[in-house]
């Protein structure tokens, strides 16, 4: 059957999430799929914001860490997230960038397994995670070895001598999804520990971190969970290690009393040991709506519509542009995260003519053109136009124009 925007339409207005999109602010005839990288502004952000701004600092000033509870921010937004990646409201907290959680919960983890000194991850994880255990390795003077190998000897490589797993749920590049129940439990058969970066899961596919045995985790505040540039980060400790687990950050804010100023570092008995320093109130204001919309929708109907708009644009791609790009993701939606990537040795030209025609999406080098299909907002309408768009760039060789090979500092 050959797929038409009158089809699209139609599933539009079957949308059971369709009145999720009026909660965002999405330019008029822009088609955003790009929430993968950045999540689109909730329109409670400006007021949340402002208010934030006008009465809690401007006239509260510094009582409003108590007044407003800005010092609860960190835990209440972390619980609301737990509810989104099946943890307890306990065991995850907001804090610092996804780069600096990394580090504090891989390094928690040597300590938690002593004397073993192997850390495994895979090639082509996001360099953020591969740089962090690079720099472990240099602070801890090569004591730790790193063993980074392709995913279908993951299982193999991890030993007794194993301290750490460290992976990526969702491939940033590809959208694959690794299977976490059973590289949680390879893990632990030989007493290793798992360390999940969720950063293109949450919010994106189903995640039950406990039903999976996970000991940590850690993921980003700006993509799914539409919490804004830069929007701090999650981390996870699951309940069983939270009285050992010990963060090599040690700063004031995860002290058992910060207030009392003693001299002596002495870490919270709870998550929030994984705190460091003062809390980034509007930062975590902002996260603090954007994961509030996230937890009212059903997380069946996102995932499911998630899967069909990827399904729907693969087909419609090699309906409109057949054999002209190569399909970096897995075909089969259950295999793969909330994004479709394309490969085209001229995808960063192309990805710009798409932008400059106001469908957005990004590019990664060498060759991977990402679309990111977040169901809160994405219609499948906005699929059928951006496929056309990118039928029309390609028959007219558009992509070619100068202007579109210029490269800007980000992708
Ligand atoms: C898998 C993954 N981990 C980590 C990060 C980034 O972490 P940070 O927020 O510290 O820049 C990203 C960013 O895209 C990512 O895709």
């Amino acid at each position: 059957m050959t797929l038409d925007r009158e089809i699209c339409a139609a599933l539009d207005r079957d949308d059971p999430l369709a009145a999720f999109r009026e909660e965002f602010e999405i330019p008029d005839g822009l088609i955003y799929l790009d929430g993968n990288s950045l999540g689109a502004l909730p329109r409670a952000v400006k007021r949340r914001l402002a208010d934030v701004v006008t009465q809690e600092w401007g006239a509260g000033l510094i009582r409003s860490w108590n007044t407003a509870h800005w010092i609860d921010l960190p835990q209440r937004v972390g619980a609301a997230i737990a509810g989104l990646i099946g943890a307890r409201p306990d065991e995850v907290v907001v804090a610092d960038s996804t780069s600096v959680n990394l580090f504090k919960l891989a390094t928690a983890a040597l300590g938690l397994r002593p004397g073993r000194r192997v850390i495994v991850t895979e090639p082509g994880n996001f360099p953020t995670d591969l740089y962090i255990l690079q720099g472990i390795q240099r602070l801890l003077n090569d004591r730790v070895e790193l063993r980074v190998v392709a995913p279908e000897h993951l299982a193999g490589a991890i030993d007794g001598d194993t301290a750490l797993l460290l992976l990526t749920q969702v491939h940033y590049r590809t959208g694959r999804v690794h299977d976490m129940m059973a590289l949680t439990r390879r893990a632990h058969e030989v007493g290793a520990l798992a360390l999940w970066d969720l950063s293109h899961s949450a919010g994106a596919i189903d995640v039950d971190l406990n039903a999976a045995g996970a000991d940590l985790a850690v993921g980003c505040g700006y993509k799914y969970l539409n919490g804004g540039p830069g929007a701090p980060a999650f981390l996870f400790v699951a309940q069983r290690h939270q009285a050992q687990a010990q963060s090599p950050l040690s700063g004031w804010m995860g002290h058992a009393a910060p207030f009392a100023f003693s001299d002596d570092y002495l870490p919270a008995p709870d998550i929030r040991r994984m705190l460091c320093g003062t809390p980034a109130i509007l930062g975590l204001a902002a996260l603090e709506i954007g994961v509030g919309i996230m937890a009212r929708a059903d997380h069946r109907q996102l995932r499911r519509k998630s899967m069909a708009l990827g399904d729907l644009f693969i087909r419609l791609v090699e309906q409109e542009c057949p054999g002209q790009f190569t399909l970096q993701s897995p075909r089969d939606a259950a295999a793969r995260g909330s994004q479709v990537s394309l490969g085209h040795p001229e995808g960063y030209a192309i990805m710009q003519a798409l932008i400059a025609r106001g469908v957005i999406g990004d590019f990664r080098a060498p060759d991977t053109m990402r679309f990111g299909f977040t169901p809160l907002y994405v219609r499948h309408s906005d699929v059928y136009d951006a496929v056309a768009h990118l039928k029309d760039i390609m028959d007219s060789g558009a992509w070619q124009d100068a202007a579109h090979q210029a490269r800007g500092a980000v992708t």
